[in-house]
């Protein structure tokens, strides 16, 4: 069923629930946060076997909420059944990252599961199906995912970066000591890890005098270029460190942040970052899914262009490109 921003279409979505961020994500989903407030949804969630009766408990769960979007719910640990037919797929399953450990380092379990995944969702969802990776090495997962499911739109997979392109705003609004909402256009480049480069370089505040340039706000270029960057790119860690389990509820706002935008279509003026198959826009190598700054409209993305970057930017640009290259080739390896 298609996905319609205002009409009582069944929109069906599916989110590995029994984790941490489909804990978060699935109620988020009901309450229309993602796709609305007119829009019905049923839930797929699928997980593994050994959560099976943990995860029927969260759609007891979901049923006693009584949400009036909630049209359905389905609790399985078949892949089939939780692919069948859906419009939108949020790939939060893998294996986690702990405290201390790189993406990278999770990644011969995670691309394993992506490609057999990538098999299943080209077999039996819609065939416009829009997919968003969430689980880490998100951008690796989600290339796995589209090489290993040919007849999907490259357009239509994703992985979230939007949670780095929120951390940021938020920390420009600290910052500044102003509302989220009036900080906007900041830019992720890259990878979802710590070579990410979170650009600051286009970035306006609405203030009473009307929209201002970051750079005339924040006098201290050292703050800009150097510890900004460095908490954006550690933030991940940070969170992990602290609650001793990965981000979830800011992962799971966020994945409902891509995900509206992407269908619903992006404000006038504003741009967002999501991690997309890249067409060698900005020198960044084709054939590698990479975070640029996107609008949407009508239910498609499109990269910003004619942006200038400067050399500063360029070399961080380049380095996170290089780091998914040599992602892609390790997962190419693991998969021989
Ligand atoms: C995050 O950015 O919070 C997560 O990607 C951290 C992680 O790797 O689980």
């Amino acid at each position: 069923v298609e996905v319609r921003a205002s009409s009582g279409g069944l929109t069906k979505v599916r989110a590995s629930s029994e984790g941490q961020i489909g804990y978060a994500l699935a109620p988020m989903i009901a309450r229309g946060l993602m796709l609305g407030p007119d829009q019905v949804v049923i839930l797929h969630m699928l997980d593994i076997p050994p959560v099976a009766e943990a995860l029927n408990g969260v759609k007891m769960e979901l049923v006693d909420a009584a949400f009036p979007l909630l049209k359905g719910v389905v609790a399985t640990t078949d892949v089939v059944e939780a692919f069948t037919g859906v419009n939108i797929a949020v790939m939060v399953g893998g294996f986690p990252l702990q405290e201390g450990m790189e993406r990278k380092e999770v990644m011969p379990k995670n691309v394993s599961i992506y490609k057999a995944q990538a098999s299943a969702l080209e077999k039996h969802a819609d065939p416009n199906c829009k997919v968003l990776v969430v689980a880490n090495p998100a951008n690796t997962n989600a290339l796995i995912l589209k090489e290993f499911s040919p007849s999907i739109p490259a357009k239509n997979i994703t992985c979230l970066t939007r949670l780095d392109h929120n951390r940021a705003l938020s920390q420009i609004a600290e910052r500044l000591n102003v509302h989220v909402s009036d900080v906007k256009n900041v830019i992720i480049w890259g990878n979802h890890s710590s070579t990410q480069y979170p650009d600051v370089n286009h970035v306006t505040i609405m203030t009473k005098d009307g929209e201002k340039k970051v750079r005339e706000l924040v006098s201290d270029d050292q703050w800009l270029n150097g510890e900004f960057i460095t908490t954006v790119q550690q933030r991940g860690a940070a969170i992990i460190k602290a609650r001793k389990l990965s981000s979830a509820l800011s992962a799971a706002s966020s994945a409902c942040d891509h995900i509206r935008d992407w269908v619903l279509g992006t404000s006038k003026g504003t741009w967002v970052s999501m991690g997309v198959y890249s067409d060698g826009s900005y020198g960044v190598p084709a054939g590698l899914i990479y975070s640029f700054p996107v609008t949407c409209e009508k239910g498609e993305w499109s990269i910003v262009q004619g942006l200038k970057i400067d050399d500063f930017s360029r070399a961080k640009m380049d380095a996170t490109a290089n780091e998914l290259a040599e992602e892609k080739s390790m997962a190419h390896s693991f998969l021989e």
